[in-house]
């Protein structure tokens, strides 16, 4: 569980970027997280990640208090989260295959089950035929979903993607989040920074609205009916 305890985020002397924010995200839930340009947004996720650090309050994740993470516990604590970055951050000299084995041999996973994760990752995004191309050769949805296994392969807990759908059109940032909320069906929580009111109205699923460093809306919303 993901808890905020009256969160204060102040990057200068004057105005909060996240002010006296408090929330709870349970196990296996999915949830938006929108709200306008420089609401916060990014600020939330960047605390969850301890790149940056509350000003005040407390963010208790899986009952560890954030702020006492440290040199062995912090790396241990990251291991728990599968980011997916908006601009995906694949390594252009490596394949689809490489690009995911990647994470895994970087926390010292065998060979073996590297061989046996990365093709069922592939499947899971819909890659398996593409495993021997090279990111320039993929569509930025496809370079999309790469990003999306990787952020899986070391079975994280929590998947954070924020503006996944940022660079890529309306079809395919449809098909990432078909991809995402069947990811949260694998009990993982998954929390989704978007701006694109349509994909969460399509969606539906819990929503916490930011503006202004404030929570201002936290509710489940119905999906749309299909045409
Ligand atoms: N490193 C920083 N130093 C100073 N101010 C910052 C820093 N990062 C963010 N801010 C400020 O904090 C506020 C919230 O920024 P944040 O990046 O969280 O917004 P956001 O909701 O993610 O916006 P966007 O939709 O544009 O990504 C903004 O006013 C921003 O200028
Ligand atoms: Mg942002």
């Amino acid at each position: 569980m993901i808890e905020f305890k009256n969160v204060t985020k102040m990057y200068d002397k004057h105005t909060p970027a996240l002010e006296n924010v408090s929330l709870k995200i349970e196990d296996g839930e999915f949830v938006f997280i929108i709200g306008e340009s420089g609401a916060g947004k990014s600020t939330l996720i960047k605390l969850l990640l301890r790149e940056e650090r509350a000003s005040k309050g407390d963010i208790v994740v899986d009952g560890k208090r954030l702020k006492w993470l440290g040199f062995f516990t912090l790396p241990r604590y990251r291991r728990k989260i599968g980011f997916v970055f908006q601009d995906f951050r694949l390594f252009e000299n490596m394949t689809v295959y490489e690009n995911v084995a990647f994470a895994m041999r970087a926390v010292g996973t065998s060979r073996k089950k590297i061989a046996k994760r990365v093709p069922l990752l592939l499947k899971i995004v819909d890659l398996e035929t593409k495993a021997d191309r090279f990111p320039a050769a993929l569509s930025g949805g496809e370079q999309q979903r790469v990003a999306l296994a990787r952020a899986l392969a070391n079975n994280p807990k929590y998947i954070i993607a924020d503006e996944p759908t940022g660079n890529i059109d309306g079809k395919h940032s449809g098909e990432i989040m078909d991809m995402l909320v069947k990811i949260s069906k694998m009990h993982k929580t998954v929390i989704v920074v978007t701006h694109e009111q349509g994909l969460v109205e399509r969606f539906g699923q819990r929503v916490i609205a930011i503006s202004r460093g404030h929570v201002v809306a936290d509710e489940y919303h119905l999906p749309e009916k299909q045409a």
